[in-house]
């Protein structure tokens, strides 16, 4: 499973790659706008900063909502660099761009998908991946990681090869539940992927191996 950070903060991104296990990065206009990223010029060249960090694909999101403006937008972004992934909202003019994108070979991330249908027609229109989200989903008592198993199935059954990309993860159960599930990419906070490393186990047993050695060695 790839492991993509969530977020436009440059110094939470160069630590996870520093991690060595960073495969990508998405963000979304509310995520610039919290590292305070404005302006056609400072938006274009924070992009540029995050592909110059990261090996892997950089999802960008389209700001219009018609057709027109989302090809031209999506083509700008593309041209940026090879790993910008253009993000695509699941609306009616998103699926015909995203179609467009794929024709033209620009790699799409379908957003903003709340159900397997959503999730169907985004990998009919030839999105790269799709971008379920199971914490917005779980936040209204709903069970996203039963979407993610959902939409599984349905790609498997098909051999759909758009990647299922589990967004708005929240917490280190999350991965894991993705990864028991057969997600492609998770994305999440640094903080999810950090957690993974915690076990109170690991902790006491290290601090009785140093005091051992420690005492062996007549410290
Ligand atoms: C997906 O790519 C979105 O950026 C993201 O995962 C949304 O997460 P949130 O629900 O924590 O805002």
């Amino acid at each position: 499973m790839k492991f993509f950070i969530d977020t436009a903060n440059l110094e939470q991104i160069k630590e996870a790659q520093d991690l060595g296990v960073l495969d990508g990065v998405t963000t979304n206009p509310s995520l610039m706008a919290k590292e305070g990223i404005s302006g056609d010029e400072n938006v274009i060249n924070h992009y540029k900063a995050i592909c110059a960090i990261v090996d892997g694909d950089v999802s960008a999101e389209v700001i219009s909502t018609n057709y027109e403006e989302m090809i031209t937008e999506g083509e700008a972004l593309a041209k940026l660099d090879d790993k910008i992934v253009v993000k695509v909202p699941m609306i009616k003019d998103g699926i015909k761009a995203i179609k467009y994108f794929s024709k033209k070979g620009i790699k799409t991330n379908c957003t903003l998908v709340f159900s397997a249908g959503q999730a169907l027609l985004a990998a009919k229109a030839g999105a790269t991946y799709v971008s379920p989200f199971i914490g917005r989903l779980d936040d209204i008592s709903t069970d996203g990681l039963g979407l993610i198993e959902e939409i599984r199935l349905i790609y498997d059954n098909y051999s759909f090869p758009t990647q299922i990309l589990a967004a708005s993860v929240r917490n280190s159960a999350h991965i894991l539940g993705c990864a028991k599930i057969g997600a492609d990419v998770m994305t999440g906070p640094l903080s999810a992927i950090t957690a993974l490393l915690k076990h109170p186990l690991t902790d006491s047993g290290l601090a009785t191996f140093l005091a051992d050695h420690a005492k062996a060695a007549g410290k």
